[in-house]
């Protein structure tokens, strides 16, 4: 199924020179496609909206501080079951128990700077993309 979804390569991926990188193993899968990409460094508004589910808990506000601490890149892919195959590239949240090979696995030591996020359904991505984009998706 043909689906959208909301990636961002996060500062420390931006900082370490990552971006290429981390693109090129997206451009590569056969059939996903980028259909917006933009370099920004977010403003605390946008992030309490992005991560609202986690407001509250003891990592939220030095996540905050931390994806505020430089430019990300936002982009938006679309192509078949791309939600879950983005969550799969980037491997789960935590880069030590991520498997090499996957984006987090093969790059990542500490949680908080685990390099990228994917949105993790339909209904985040949705959500997410009117966030980082609105107007155009
Ligand atoms: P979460 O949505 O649980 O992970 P994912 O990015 O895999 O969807 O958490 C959002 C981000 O918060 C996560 O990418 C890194 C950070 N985080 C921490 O710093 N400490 C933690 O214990 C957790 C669970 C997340
Ligand atoms: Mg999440």
């Amino acid at each position: 199924m043909t689906a959208r979804t909301l990636v961002l390569l996060k500062p420390d991926a931006v900082r370490r020179g990552l971006i290429g990188e981390i693109i090129g193993r997206i451009e590569r899968k056969a059939g996903w496609t980028i259909s917006a990409l933009e370099l920004r460094t977010l403003d605390h508004d946008t992030l309490e909206q992005h991560y609202g589910e986690h407001k509250g808990k003891p990592f939220y506000e030095p996540l905050v501080e931390f994806m505020a601490s430089g430019p990300v890149v936002a982009l938006v892919v679309e192509g078949e079951r791309v939600i879950e195959g983005l969550r799969a590239l980037a491997g789960p949240t935590d880069p030590i128990a991520a498997a090499p090979g996957s984006i987090r696995g093969d790059y990542g030591v500490i949680v908080r700077e685990n390099l990228i996020h994917a949105s993790d359904s339909e209904e985040s991505a949705e959500r997410e993309l009117k966030i980082f984009f609105p107007g155009r998706f």
